[in-house]
């Protein structure tokens, strides 16, 4: 057995301490564009369910239920585009994006109740995104598109992995781990936490050795994060040393109870001043210097993304944590998660949960420029008490 798969062993006792019980709400991403051809079919698991994306003939991108409403065979098995529809396999039916049958295999009429269930689904910026929500609702807010104009396109990775979401969203405000588990150092604290609906905002700080250039002196980076709910996160990174702006995405897409498509992706904007990298960099094209900026830059971020893997597969739950000064503003996250889990519905409905209304945002929100973030609107003391009442309901999937 390699020793990346013997990291993430784990025991079934301990796995069940920390699954999954009830599917979390929001946007999540399945794929990325350029995965999803014209006339293509995938085949994905997405919050326990079996379904497809496919792209029509006009271009198109259609997220639907994997199995054919006539009689249950699966459209990535056999299935093909025609135009703007997906055949089955089975008996020829086609159906349309919006889950009409539009003729069966035979020239007969198709029978009105044969609807496939289409899923609520947004592109934009190379990604593929797919509404979920637990009770069936559609979106009542939306992940923006970010200005990506002078931006390179993404390249990404992806890992499935044994992990809970919530886990995964909060790795993202666990500052404490930063050190320990990443080796940064010089973290500032996160005392800037903005939480406006399922807009979460944070900056902070930190320096580090080496990382993506090798360098030897001590790195400096500022982090802006931006996540929409528990499935998308863009943090701009700002190395003011090299000029260097960049995105860095993670998606975390649960598959089922236990396991997480978790995908990263980078995009890199400008490096202003290439020869504080490498002197040779100063000498080269610009969009070669992006090229190999960007391919290290992955690499590292794969390096980072993954020192978590064997925590987040062998944790359990604590649900009042013990915190101490220099952990993150866990609490508040925690508690903001709560919009986003079925089993605070009725919590909700009551009024003290988070308003689901999402403000828009533009770039100039989300650019990070030299030596000044977004100042802080909202302090967040990680010393709030964070309660959680008893889970009530289990998920089910949302119907478009
Ligand atoms: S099962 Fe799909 S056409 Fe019959
Ligand atoms: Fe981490």
């Amino acid at each position: 057995m390699s020793g990346a798969k013997q990291k993430l062993m784990i025991h079934s006792s301990q796995r069940s301490k920390n699954r999954l019980e009830a599917f979390p709400s929001g946007w999540f991403v399945l794929c990325f564009s350029e995965e999803l051809e014209r006339g293509a079919i995938l085949k994905r698991q997405f919050m326990g369910q079996d379904i497809v994306a496919f792209r029509t003939a006009s271009g198109q991108a259609v997220v639907s239920d994997a199995f054919c409403p006539h009689m249950g065979a699966h459209f990535a098995h056999g299935g093909r585009v025609e135009g703007e529809t997906i055949r089955c396999p089975f008996h020829g039916f086609c159906f349309d994006a919006q889950g009409s049958c539009t003729k069966t295999g035979y020239g007969t009429k198709p029978p009105p109740n044969a609807r496939l269930r289409i899923w609520e689904t947004e592109e934009f910026n190379g990604i593929l995104l797919v509404w979920h929500h637990a009770n069936g609702r559609r979106s009542d807010w939306k992940v923006p598109a970010l200005e990506d104009h002078g931006w390179s396109k993404l390249s990404y990775y992806s890992w499935k992995i044994r992990a809970n979401p919530y886990d995964t969203a909060e790795n993202a405000v666990d500052i404490g781990h930063f050190a320990t588990v990443h080796g940064y150092q010089d973290v500032s604290s996160m005392n800037d936490l903005n939480l406006d609906g399922p807009l979460l905002t944070a900056t902070y700080g930190m320096s580090r050795d080496g990382g993506a250039f090798r360098q030897k002196n001590r790195i400096k980076t500022k982090f802006k994060i931006t996540k929409w709910g528990l499935g998308y996160s863009a943090v701009e990174v700002y190395v003011e040393e090299f000029g260097l702006l960049s995105r860095h995405f993670v998606f975390g897409t649960a598959i089922n109870q236990d396991e997480i498509d978790m995908k990263i992706a980078v995009s890199i904007f400008k490096i202003a001043h290439p020869s504080a990298i490498h002197p040779l960099l100063a000498l080269i094209p610009h969009q070669l210097l992006r090229k190999i900026v960007q391919r290290a830059s992955l690499k590292a971020y794969k390096t980072d993304v993954s020192q978590d893997f064997e925590i987040w597969t062998n944790k359990t739950k604590i649900e009042n944590p013990a915190l101490a000064k220099g952990d993150g503003p866990i609490p508040a996250f925690r508690r903001w998660t709560k919009q986003f889990d079925p089993r605070f519905e009725v919590e909700k409905k009551k009024g003290p949960c988070l308003s689901p209304s999402a403000p828009g945002i533009d770039s100039s929100q989300v650019a990070i420029s030299q030596g000044s973030l977004t100042p802080p609107e909202q302090q967040i003391s990680a010393s709030e008490d964070y309660q959680r009442p008893a889970p009530n309901t289990s998920a089910t999937s949302t119907r478009r």
